[in-house]
């Protein structure tokens, strides 16, 4: 009795299970096809179907089916090889471009690395979407930066890497500038405009710019001015040098107060026409280190109309290193900061960048300086002396005045401003500085003075 019982139970659970592993019978349709009800049932359903699997065509790839030896109604196929993969891809789809660089994995072959052979929820089949198909391999630390690049932070990486083959190294779709003005068509249009062009900027904006993300703004790997002393070790060497230090150096944006970044209508790559760019900042009273302050020039140059030769020429570096110096007041070349000084002409190297120093070197003349009374060099007089020589400072204002020869009104000495007094006629003039009582010189008919 329990045998008979037993039998029909197993008998049971064979039926149950042979319609389990061989199924029921199979609809018209999928007769002989791949896709059943229980068989590969998801296969077609994602969003993206490839070409062939959407055509049932499993055996262009898998090979011709041979009928599952237990199973009559099934298709067994072959796996394919990971060294057939690439081949059976380019069955049907064009063999890619060669080009002069292939990212590895397609060199390999593992076109399944990135590539669903069936279907995916993502365009092409992908396996994942954007970036992160390739963060798969690659190290996410590339966008792991502060500032991230638009497209880089969005997954397109394609946008600039050819995924397959490449003309240009890094599998990068073009080279050098070109790359980054495929987005950036401002930039190309001022850059191509521009008359002085920033040497690195024709060669490879990713000599400054990380194209993925970086530290700084604008995916910077430093600012101004390490940014700029990377490359300009010689400007490096200057301004740490320098005992002078200039505090456009280290204001706000350091370089690029002066400098353009990429590309300027000016020499040097200057932001504004140079006399331009120190008086907006010299437009006010400003503040050295020790406290002092420093007079505000664009109101004197204002105020006083006869402007100095080089300042008509908008040329303030013609006396000073905007880099900084070691000479005071960073000025290019010596210049003597005192109303005295025993003479040495070195001292006057400022002034005789650009003027004659004959002017202080002889007794006579009757052409050097209109400074003279008769043939007797009053510049010499004044200036060339073992040790109480008067400094130019003593009578000229360097930048501008309203006296002819940019003779001074007055000169500070000590907490005293002492007038000078000074007359200008046709052949000569004459002082009553707080020095001396009234002298007068004159060139035609030597003035004679008690
Ligand atoms: C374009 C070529 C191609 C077509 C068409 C294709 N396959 Fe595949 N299939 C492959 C490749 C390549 C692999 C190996 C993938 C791997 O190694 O990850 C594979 C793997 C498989 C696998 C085993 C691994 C898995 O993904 O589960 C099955 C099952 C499979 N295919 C079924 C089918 C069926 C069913 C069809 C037809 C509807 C089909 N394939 C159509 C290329 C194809
Ligand atoms: C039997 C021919 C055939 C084979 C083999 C084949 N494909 Fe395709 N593939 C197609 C067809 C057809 C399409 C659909 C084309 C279309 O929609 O324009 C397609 C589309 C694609 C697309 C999407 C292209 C697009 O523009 O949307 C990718 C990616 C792709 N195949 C990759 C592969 C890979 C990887 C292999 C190898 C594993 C492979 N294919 C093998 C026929 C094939
Ligand atoms: C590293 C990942 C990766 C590998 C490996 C890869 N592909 Fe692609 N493939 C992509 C991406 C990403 C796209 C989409 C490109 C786009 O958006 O422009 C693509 C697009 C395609 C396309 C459609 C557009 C086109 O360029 O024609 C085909 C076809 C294709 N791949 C075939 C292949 C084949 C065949 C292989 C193997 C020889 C392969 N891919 C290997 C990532 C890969
Ligand atoms: C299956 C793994 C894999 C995937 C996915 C992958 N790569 Fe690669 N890639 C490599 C390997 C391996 C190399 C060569 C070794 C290296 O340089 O790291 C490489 C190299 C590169 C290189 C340097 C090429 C050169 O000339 O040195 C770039 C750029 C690159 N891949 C970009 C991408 C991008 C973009 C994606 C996503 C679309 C991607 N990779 C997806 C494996 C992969
Ligand atoms: C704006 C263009 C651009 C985009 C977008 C971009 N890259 Fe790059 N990538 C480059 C350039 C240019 C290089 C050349 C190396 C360099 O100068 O840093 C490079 C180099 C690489 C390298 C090889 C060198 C390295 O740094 O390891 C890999 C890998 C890489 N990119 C992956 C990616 C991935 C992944 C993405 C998407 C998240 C991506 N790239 C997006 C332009 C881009
Ligand atoms: C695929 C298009 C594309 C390419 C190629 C591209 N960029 Fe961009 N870039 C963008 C987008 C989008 C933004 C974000 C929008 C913006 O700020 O203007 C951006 C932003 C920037 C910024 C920051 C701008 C800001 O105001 O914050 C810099 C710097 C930059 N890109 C430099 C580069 C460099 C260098 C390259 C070449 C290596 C390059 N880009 C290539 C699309 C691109
Ligand atoms: C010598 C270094 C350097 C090179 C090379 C360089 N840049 Fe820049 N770039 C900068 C600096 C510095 C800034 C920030 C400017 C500022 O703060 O005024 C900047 C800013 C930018 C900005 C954002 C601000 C703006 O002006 O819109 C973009 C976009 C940009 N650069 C694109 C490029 C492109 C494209 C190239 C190549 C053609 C390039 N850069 C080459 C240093 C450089
Ligand atoms: C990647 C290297 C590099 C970086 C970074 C760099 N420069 Fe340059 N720079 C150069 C080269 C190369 C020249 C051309 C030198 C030559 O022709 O002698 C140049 C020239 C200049 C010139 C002179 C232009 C002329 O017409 O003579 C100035 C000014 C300048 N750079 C300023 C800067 C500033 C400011 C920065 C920082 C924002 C900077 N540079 C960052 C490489 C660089
Ligand atoms: C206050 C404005 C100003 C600042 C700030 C400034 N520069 Fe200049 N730079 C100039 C002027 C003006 C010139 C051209 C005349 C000269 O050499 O004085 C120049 C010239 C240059 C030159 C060309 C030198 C040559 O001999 O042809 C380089 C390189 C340079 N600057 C780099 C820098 C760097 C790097 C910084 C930041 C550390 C910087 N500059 C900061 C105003 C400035
Ligand atoms: C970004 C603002 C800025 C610009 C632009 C600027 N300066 Fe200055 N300058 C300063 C500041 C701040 C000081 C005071 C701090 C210091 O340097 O001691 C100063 C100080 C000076 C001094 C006095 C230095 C001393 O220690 O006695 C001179 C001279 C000078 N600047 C000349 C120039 C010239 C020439 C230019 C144009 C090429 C210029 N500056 C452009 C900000 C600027
Ligand atoms: C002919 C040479 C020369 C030219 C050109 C020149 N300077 Fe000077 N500058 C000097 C001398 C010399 C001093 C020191 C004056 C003194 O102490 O009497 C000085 C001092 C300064 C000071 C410091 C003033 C103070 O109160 O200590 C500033 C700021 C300055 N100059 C800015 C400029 C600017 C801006 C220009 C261009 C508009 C310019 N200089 C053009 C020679 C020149
Ligand atoms: C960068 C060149 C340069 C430097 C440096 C320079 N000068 Fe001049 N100086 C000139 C020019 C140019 C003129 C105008 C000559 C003319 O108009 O014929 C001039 C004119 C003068 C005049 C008036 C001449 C006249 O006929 O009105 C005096 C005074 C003078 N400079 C004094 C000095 C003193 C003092 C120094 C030193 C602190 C000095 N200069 C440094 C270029 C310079
Ligand atoms: C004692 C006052 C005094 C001193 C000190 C002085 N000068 Fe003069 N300088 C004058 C007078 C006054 C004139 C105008 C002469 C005339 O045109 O009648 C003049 C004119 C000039 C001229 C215009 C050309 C000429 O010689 O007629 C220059 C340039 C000049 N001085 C440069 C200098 C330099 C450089 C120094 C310092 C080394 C200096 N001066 C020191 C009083 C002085």
């Amino acid at each position: 009795m329990n045998k008979k019982k037993n039998a029909v139970i197993s008998c049971f659970f064979a039926i149950l299970l042979s319609l389990i592993f061989f199924g029921g019978p199979l609809s018209a349709a999928e007769e002989g096809s791949c896709i059943t009800s229980r068989c590969h049932a998801d296969m077609g359903k994602d969003k993206y179907v490839h070409g062939p699997v959407a055509a049932g065509e499993c055996a262009v790839c898998h090979g011709e089916s041979k009928k599952h030896k237990d199973s009559p109604r099934r298709n067994k196929f072959g796996a394919i090889k990971d060294k057939d993969i690439a081949g059976v891809c380019f069955k049907c789809h064009e063999q890619f471009e060669t080009r002069k660089f292939t990212h590895e994995p397609v060199e390999t072959g593992e076109c399944v690395a990135c590539h669903d052979p069936h279907g995916s929820p993502y365009k092409f089949q992908l396996l994942s979407k954007g970036g992160e198909i390739c963060f798969e391999c690659h190290d996410n630390e590339i966008v792991a930066g502060e500032f991230v690049h638009g497209p880089a932070a969005v997954g397109g990486c394609v946008a600039c890497h050819e995924p397959h083959t490449a003309n240009y190294k890094n599998n990068l779709k073009a080279k050098g500038p070109a790359l980054c003005f495929m987005c950036h068509t401002d930039q190309a249009e001022a850059f191509q405009k521009g008359k002085v062009k920033h040497k690195p900027v024709t060669e490879d904006c990713t000599e400054c710019h990380n194209p993925h993300s970086a530290a700084k703004q604008f995916m910077l790997a430093k600012k101004a001015p390490e940014l700029c002393f990377g490359c300009h070790k010689e400007m490096e060497k200057w301004v740490s040098a320098a005992s002078v230090k200039h505090g456009a150096l280290s204001t706000e944006k350091s370089c690029l107060n002066c400098h353009n970044a990429h590309v300027s209508d000016i020499d040097k790559m200057l932001a504004l026409p140079p006399m331009d760019l120190c008086l907006g900042c010299h437009d006010r009273v400003q503040k050295r280190a020790d406290g002092t302050f420093i007079t505000n020039m664009k109101k004197l140059l204002e105020e006083k109309k006869n402007h100095h030769g080089p300042i008509r020429q908008k040329d303030c570096s013609g006396c000073h290193n905007t880099h900084g110096s070691d000479n005071f007041r960073m000025l290019r070349e010596a210049y003597p900061p005192t109303f005295y000084i025993p003479f040495d002409v070195g001292q006057y190297a400022l002034c005789f960048s650009c003027h004659e120093k004959s002017l202080v070197l002889d007794p006579e003349t009757t052409k050097l300086t209109n400074f003279r009374n008769g043939s007797m060099n009053l510049h010499f007089k004044h200036v060339n002396k073992p040790e109480k020589g008067r400094t130019c400072r003593s009578c000229h204002k360097t930048h501008a005045s309203n006296h002819p020869k940019h003779i001074r009104e007055s000169v500070p000495f000590g907490t005293w401003e002492l007038p000078v007094n000074y007359e200008k006629t046709k052949t000569g003039g004459s002082c009553t500085p707080g020095c001396h009582k009234l002298k007068k010189y004159d060139r035609v008919k030597k003035a004679v003075n008690k």
